[in-house]
């Protein structure tokens, strides 16, 4: 597995490639998971080579302390890619990927207003800004981006296809632990009385119940709800359990 930090070793790397080969790329801010390793799979399956990013990107976290949390876990990340057969792992730092300082940003005007955007300002400018700058950079054929974060994929197939980009965007299903809660690098953070709770999100949101019986069902069980929203054919939500935010989604 090629490890490379520097942009420019990798632009020179992808230049020799062949031209009719296929190149699968998968996105993450690192602390791996099942999810993650899903996606690394579907690359694998659909492409020549499979290069995956670590960069936790700091434009996107509104709150500071948010970011300051956010598990690192570098280690074990490279090896459990290194398990998966990932041909390279991209790491560039914040200077490299942002030379302009954030200065030039991709801001999308309706949807990422809504839900996720709603209560967390500024957050999809971050990700549609870090995810153009990745795909100008890696050049894939194919991209990878997991449905529990279903808003995020909408903005960014959107995104592809409103700038005319050539990677293929694609979207693969959530994987939930076997008690039903979505796989989430922020699930480390949850104290064992809250990941014992936390799959009760995912059972509410698939009951049949109104959404005023869901929101006050959630609130007794000891959940801070922060929305449930039908939107599109889908069901989404975002909880608090303790400082841990937690977002899930459904087809209806
Ligand atoms: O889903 C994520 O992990 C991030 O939002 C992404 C797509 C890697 C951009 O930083």
């Amino acid at each position: 597995m090629l490890v490379i930090k520097n942009i420019q070793d990798w632009l020179q790397a992808h230049a020799s490639r062949e031209s009719n080969s296929t190149l699968g790329f998968v996105p993450t801010m690192g602390a791996l998971h099942k999810g993650h390793l899903s996606l690394v799979d579907r690359s694998h399956r659909e492409n020549d080579t499979t290069i995956v990013s670590i960069f936790v990107n700091p434009t996107q976290f509104n709150d500071p302390k948010d970011l300051n949390g956010y598990p690192q876990t570098l280690e074990a990340d490279l090896s459990s890619l290194e398990n998966a057969g990932v041909d390279v792992v991209l790491l560039p730092d914040y200077n490299q990927v942002y030379p302009d300082d954030y200065r030039y940003k991709i801001i999308e005007s309706e949807f990422s207003q809504k839900l996720c955007g709603a209560s967390r300002p500024g957050h999809f400018d971050g990700v549609l800004t870090i995810v153009m700058k990745l795909l100008n950079i890696v050049q894939a054929t194919h991209a990878y981006f997991g449905e529990k974060d279903y808003q995020q994929y909408v903005l960014i197939k959107e995104m592809a296809e409103a700038f005319f980009l050539r990677t293929r965007i694609v979207s693969c299903p959530t994987i939930r632990e076997d008690d039903g809660l979505a796989c989430s690098s922020r699930n480390a953070r949850l104290k064992s009385e809250e990941r014992a709770l936390a799959p009760q999100f995912y059972k509410t949101l698939t009951q049949k119940l109104s959404m005023a019986a869901r929101k006050s069902q959630l609130e007794s069980l000891g959940f801070k709800v922060d929305y449930l929203e039908e939107f599109k054919n889908r069901r989404f939500g975002a909880v608090y359990l303790g400082k841990v935010r937690l977002i899930d989604n459904v087809a209806i």
